[in-house]
């Protein structure tokens, strides 16, 4: 492997995109164009521009209501745009439904942790699986060699992802008993189990302590290295974004205010006016 630093080149993406360097070479995973919707007459998210580098990790910030949640429901065709495209790997995605869009490569996590309480961790990660499990229904009723053969191969899979978080030993427990933080991370894994080239996580710390926290920033990173995917990530702590994301965009009543690096946005006035003026005077 060569060291030497990619001259000038750049991705035809909408201007103010920054793509990591070791990326810039590559067409982005991700790219929004004039993204929006409106619900009745509230318009949620209006021109939405964002390009995301293959290997990147992305913070997409701002006050609560922004809109952020919204836009990872875009992404993931939980609500269809009422306006602009969405690009997953060049391809359009317009018109596909959430399950397509999971094939194409997009998973998530929900701000309100989703998991089923009374199946093990182990079924929790099988389930988010399910996309890449070829055996039919029929094979698996009869419980045919193909069956057990890819019973197997999940069940191999399921714990190699669960040792990511150092969790495999907690594969039989049920998923409802596990600390707050386990299942936190519980759900991240099941997301990885779909092998996602784009990971969404919308506020993966949220009720975290400072020590879990810490940790989970270590681990989001490594998820980058050891998968190589573009993680892109809703988060309020901004010890976790500064200290992890490349490039970070900030959006303020479904607009987008500031995008930038960490830098960048921690001096834009524009972005210290939306969190500290929040409508009160400070
Ligand atoms: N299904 C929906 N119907 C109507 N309004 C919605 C819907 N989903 C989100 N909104 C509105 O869109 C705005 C953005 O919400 P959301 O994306 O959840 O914000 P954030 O995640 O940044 O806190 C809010 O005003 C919210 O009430
Ligand atoms: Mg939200």
């Amino acid at each position: 492997m060569s060291n030497k630093r990619p001259e000038t080149k750049l991705v035809p993406v909408p201007s103010v995109n920054k793509i990591p360097e070791r990326d810039v070479d590559k067409s982005p995973i991700l790219e929004a164009q004039h993204l929006g919707i409106d619900f009745g007459g509230l318009t949620a998210v209006n021109e939405f521009n964002m390009a995301i580098g293959r290997t990147e990790i992305a913070g997409l910030i701002g006050p609560n209501g922004a809109g952020k949640t919204t836009v990872f429901n875009l992404l993931t065709k939980v609500y269809q745009p009422t306006r602009g495209t969405i690009l997953l790997d060049g391809l359009d995605t317009a018109g596909k439904t959430t399950a397509q869009v999971n094939r194409m490569g997009i998973a998530r996590t929900f701000q309100n942790i989703r998991l089923f309480d009374n199946l093990s961790v182990e079924d929790n990660v099988k389930i988010g699986m399910h996309n890449t499990i070829h055996s039919g229904m029929l094979s698996s009723v009869l419980r045919l060699p193909s069956y057990w053969r890819e019973e197997k191969i999940a069940h191999q899979r399921a714990l190699e992802l669960l040792s990511l978080f150092d969790m495999q030993d907690l594969a039989n427990a049920k998923a409802g008993s596990l600390p707050y933080g386990a299942q936190r991370r519980l759900e991240i894994v099941r997301a990885l189990g779909t092998n996602p080239s784009l990971l969404l996580l919308d506020e993966p710390a949220a009720g975290m302590n400072p020590s879990e926290t810490a940790e989970l920033m270590e681990n989001i990173v490594k998820i980058r290295d050891t998968f190589q995917i573009a993680i892109l990530l809703i988060e309020h702590d901004m010890s976790l974004v500064m200290g992890i994301c490349e490039g970070i965009c900030v959006l303020n009543f479904g607009q987008i205010i500031a995008k930038g690096t960490p830098t960048e946005i921690q001096n834009n006035p524009e972005v210290i006016k939306a969190y500290l003026g929040n409508g009160k005077e400070v």
